[in-house]
């Protein structure tokens, strides 16, 4: 974007609520651009959900009592909205977890994995996806990865194809990757999986990081499960997720318990116990009938907005972040910063990865970057970011280097990271979202532009707590 053309386009309306719904932002001064942690809410939607509390009275659902039916056709009107915001029909189900993590959990440890069927993921991957490989190895299937790209930080369709390709379709085989990956932004294709369908593979796609700012549309993608969390969809409520799943392939699953609320029936003396089916089976105990109602209040809010307007915006603001972060540069000329995964804004999200440089090419101490970001007001994020597959290709880790390093003896943060070698505790994220605005960015490359000719950090940097 030019200087002449800073101001993005037909979203105006964004700019109103930013004054109107997220106005603590500007009132704090306040620089957040960490949306891929965790979505802001708009005041509108707590003021909703507080009078929704403050007049009924909900009790605990699925019983007879008026309190418990009230309750109950909340959590139902709920669950409709959102199998309706995604476009779902019939042919999915909707399970409330208390998160992303949940969700994918729920499909790790109920997927028939069996010897000779895989669980195949790609590098760039949350923790909480990486976790599963320990359920399909617990059953003795074959746990694999498909690497990325180093300069992109993309997969090649020729090397996912190859590992496609090398499934045993008489067994289940689970792939897994993100729709957007919370590290680099880098959007996977949508299409993998209905090539992965064709080869014998079940799909699960992690979508926490991707529907906050993009369109997910189940009629016309068939994914067999998806996760999200709603915080980072619409910032409020905190502590709901949901496992969107094919009807057909959730009867697949075969829970490893039952528990209140799972079961129709259950004996002690007999021992025999008789699970609910769809959605019902995979809700343990009482879900959260009292911020649940507040998901169909944050998807309303979205709708309003319009989910095409929001990713337009994050497009306009990034492609200028990008470019201006990209064309930092020190007074000798040197680069001021290194961007991780795509350089240009192409079948990415707004999940920008980078190291602030110092003048010799070496990375800025991320704690360092913490410390000024915190005197500039700017909320962004350092670290690895739970992605570790996607960090070991960013940061060039060589894998016979991770093989030999003995991590169980690593007693430190610090000394983990001196042992596989690197540089610094990763990287800086900034991520863009609903309420992202101009002055977003403006502050933030002033905040930028303060490591330019930085020489040195202070020695006395605080240990690392966590990568
Ligand atoms: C891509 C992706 N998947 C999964 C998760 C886990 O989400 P949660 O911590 O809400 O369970 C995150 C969180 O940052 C994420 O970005």
């Amino acid at each position: 974007m030019t200087a002449v053309d800073l101001e993005p386009r037909g979203t105006e309306l964004i700019d109103e609520l930013r004054a109107t719904e997220y106005q603590r932002l500007d009132a704090q001064g306040h620089i957040y651009l960490d949306y891929t942690g965790a979505g802001l809410h708009a005041r509108s939607q707590v003021e909703e959900h507080l009078r929704l509390l403050n007049d009924e009275v909900l009790g605990n659902p699925h019983s007879a009592s008026p309190s418990s039916a009230a309750a109950t056709a909340l959590v139902e009107r709920a669950r409709a909205a959102v199998l309706r915001y995604f476009n779902a029909g019939d042919e999915y189900a909707c399970i409330f977890t208390p998160n992303a993590t949940g969700a994918l959990r729920l499909v790790g440890e109920s997927y028939p994995f069996a010897p000779g069927g895989r669980f195949l993921a790609t590098f760039d991957n949350h923790n909480s996806v990486n976790g599963i490989r320990q359920f399909a190895r617990a059953k003795r299937a074959q746990a694999a990865y498909v690497s990325l790209d180093t300069a992109d930080l993309r997969v090649t369709d020729a090397c996912l194809e190859r590992h496609l390709r090398a499934a045993d379709r008489t067994s289940p085989n689970l792939l897994a990757y993100p729709a957007q990956s919370n590290f680099s932004g880098v959007q996977h294709p949508l299409g993998w999986i209905e090539r992965a369908h064709d080869l014998g593979w079940d799909v699960l796609l992690d979508c926490a990081a991707f529907v906050p700012t993009s369109r997910l549309d189940l009629s016309s993608v068939k994914p067999d499960f998806v996760a999200i969390s709603f915080y980072k969809m619409f910032g409020y409520p905190s502590g709901i997720g949901a496992l969107i799943a094919r009807r057909e392939r959730l009867a697949c699953l075969q829970r490893p318990w039952f528990s209140g609320g799972t079961v129709l029936a259950a004996t002690v003396q007999g021992q025999i116990a008789v699970p609910r089916t769809d959605h019902a089976m995979f809700e343990d105990g009482t879900v959260n009938y009292l911020a649940i109602p507040a998901v169909e209040i944050g998807l309303r809010h979205l709708e309003r907005i319009g989910i095409d307007r929001i990713s337009g915006r994050v497009e306009q603001l990034g492609t200028w972040l990008l470019g201006a972060l990209r064309s930092l540069r020190h007074s000798d000329g040197s680069p001021a910063t290194r961007v991780y995964g795509p350089q240009t804004w192409d079948r990415r999200g707004a999940t920008i990865a980078f190291n602030f440089l110092h003048p010799n090419g070496r990375p800025v101490d991320e704690r360092f970057v913490d410390l000024v970001a915190a005197q500039h007001r700017v909320s962004v994020r350092t670290g690895c970011f739970c992605n570790p597959g996607a960090g070991e290709v960013a940061f060039s880790i060589a894998p016979e280097r991770l093989a030999t390093v003995r991590l169980g003896r690593c007693t430190t943060v610090d000394d983990y990271l001196r042992r596989i070698g690197m540089a610094s505790g990763g990287a800086v994220r900034a991520s863009l979202g609903l309420a992202s605005n101009c002055a977003d960015v403006r502050g933030f490359l002033a905040f930028a532009a303060e490591f330019c000719d930085l020489a040195s950090v202070p020695s006395d940097l605080p240990p690392r707590q966590a990568c």
